[in-house]
């Protein structure tokens, strides 16, 4: 396991004092009616030490057309009772809009290579009613295709990353899913495109060739995706602006197996992107988490930040692999979900909880760590389904909250474009103090995590190649990591200000047991 704390935690001379006290208060109160004190952490922030650009799209997200994610989530339809924009959830677009998505995946996930295009354009009564194979076997009526998925991306201002079908499509539909949605005119698929209202090209830069094919996407062995990946990929260019970027499907985890098999295969035709899905499972319902299931899923962000570095290192020894972009396609947690649950709210319908929070943070905390190796990172999934932003109660409720994982998302904002830089902690690894800063402008930004359930920590910061002049932090926090906004009660989760004390090149901030923060500094 590689991480980037070393395992020894010291104690500072305000630790000690702070212990020292609450040792003698001891022998007087008993113990439970004693404050711990918080343990002493140090960090070096070594802002002359510059790792990569944070690209935006690290903070990208996915959508699929599962349980209630696109239908009930995020679209509605025209005549619903609910508020909406022209079909799309009204509360839903602010919000997104609000906190800003670099990047949006659609239409899978493993509804990608079941999913044929044609079906989802043109007049509604003219789409095909289809059978959801994957998530449910109900019927979905195509009212949100193409057209609604671009108008969404416009809406929030996400870059839109279409998911094409490798599994049961074919180098054809593909070719011509592209040509639909680039080529400015003149071609038959260019004025249908006009003739569906949209004369402008939809100028998609982000193709999928395929989801998961080691899987759901064709049950494929790596030297057979190789071919198909290749046999595909002649015919996506030539339709204008912007040249297709395209995406292989790489690992599950970090499965070396499948990438060398993939990468030796593709021999000389390297893909644009070489896409890992990497999911941190959960034993325990939402929010029934014990203590010992948490820091087992928790840690599992060690493994996450092992199979990055790993997985880069394994591109970077193939022919042309030094210039194929690493994406973590579709991460987060999944925890155990219960079936009652799923069929009144949509299927992988799970709470965010502030457990989820600290599972964000720990995944946006080590991007900006390896802002160097990874292109674009999407969380599964932006409405209704496994660690989301955005939840509904049900497909036809009213309601719409922001979890925990939205806010950890707004707190890790401030990054974006922003330069990664070096830092260095004491922490216990894999589950102690998580940092992550970098600089931009003026501007040194520090997000930490503290995903301990029983110890809170008094952060030192040394700061290396940056002098503050003021500084101003944000903070999630809920002792109870079970602890979600309900419909009842959607604010019991939000953001707060917190004291930061700031003084040249020392910054220190107390952290309490899981939370996630970020301070802002600006520069002397
Ligand atoms: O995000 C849910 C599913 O997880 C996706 O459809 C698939 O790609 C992955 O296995």
């Amino acid at each position: 396991m590689t991480c980037t704390n070393s395992s020894s935690a010291s104690i500072t001379r305000r630790g000690l004092l702070a212990g020292a006290a609450a040792l003698s208060a001891t022998s007087v109160f008993p113990r439970w009616l004693i404050a711990e004190a918080p343990t002493a952490q140090r960090v070096l922030v070594r802002a002359d030490a510059e790792i990569g650009v944070v690209r935006p799209e690290l903070h990208g997200q996915f959508a699929e057309h599962l349980g209630s994610c696109i239908y009930g989530g995020l679209w509605v339809g025209k005549n619903s009772h609910i508020e909406n924009l022209n079909g799309y959830r009204k509360q839903a677009v602010d919000w997104l809009r609000e906190l800003g998505v670099p990047v949006l995946r659609w239409p899978g996930g493993c509804f990608a290579d079941d999913y044929h295009w044609r079906e989802g354009i043109g007049p509604a009564a003219q789409r095909s009613k289809r059978v959801n194979i994957h998530w449910g076997g109900y019927v979905e009526d195509n009212s949100f295709g193409t057209h609604e998925f671009i108008g969404l991306c416009r809406l929030i201002g996400a870059e839109p990353y279409l998911a094409g079908n490798v599994g049961s499509g074919s180098p054809r539909e593909l070719r011509d899913w592209v040509e639909y949605c680039n080529y400015p005119d003149g071609s038959s698929l260019a004025e249908e495109r006009a003739a569906n209202a949209s004369p402008e090209p939809f100028r998609v830069r982000y193709w999928g060739v395929g989801n998961e094919s080691w899987g759901c996407g064709g049950e494929m062995r790596p030297e057979e995706y190789a071919d198909e990946f290749r046999r595909f990929a002649v015919y996506l260019h030539g339709f204008g602006e912007p040249r297709p970027f395209l995406i292989a499907s790489g690992p599950d985890g970090n499965n070396a197996e499948w990438a060398r098999g993939v990468l030796s295969g593709l021999r000389r035709n390297m893909p644009d992107g070489f896409a890992m899905h990497y999911y941190s499972g959960g034993a325990d319902s939402p929010t029934n988490f014990t203590a010992d299931e948490m820091n087992k899923q928790l840690s599992s962000f060690a493994k996450v930040e092992d199979a990055v570095i790993q997985q880069r290192a394994l591109l970077d020894g193939y022919d042309g692999g030094r210039k194929v972009a690493l994406l973590l396609d579709e991460w987060g947690v999944w925890d155990h979900l219960d079936q009652q649950e799923q069929v009144r709210m949509g299927r992988l319908w799970q709470q965010g909880t502030m457990r989820s929070a600290v599972a964000a943070g720990l995944g946006l905390n080590l991007f900006n760590r390896q802002a160097d190796k990874l292109a674009m990172c999407n969380i599964a999934q932006i409405v209704n389904v496994l660690q989301s932003l955005l939840l509904t109660d049900g497909p036809d409720g009213e309601r719409c909250v922001r979890t925990a994982n939205y806010y950890a998302f707004s707190l890790f904002k401030p990054h974006r474009t922003q330069i990664a830089v070096r830092t260095e902690t004491d922490g216990a690894c894999p589950l102690g103090l998580s940092v992550s800063a970098s600089k931009g402008g003026d501007k040194l930004v520090l997000s930490l995590v503290n995903p301990k359930s029983d110890a809170d920590l008094s952060v030192e910061y040394e700061l290396r190649g940056f002098t503050a002049g003021s500084g101003s932090a944000q903070i999630l926090h809920d002792a109870d990591w079970n602890a979600y906004n309900s419909f009842e009660n959607p604010a019991r989760l939000a953001l707060k200000t917190h004291p930061v004390t700031v003084e040249k090149s020392r910054v220190q901030i107390d952290l309490p047991r899981l939370s996630v923060a970020t301070i802002t500094l600006q520069s002397a």
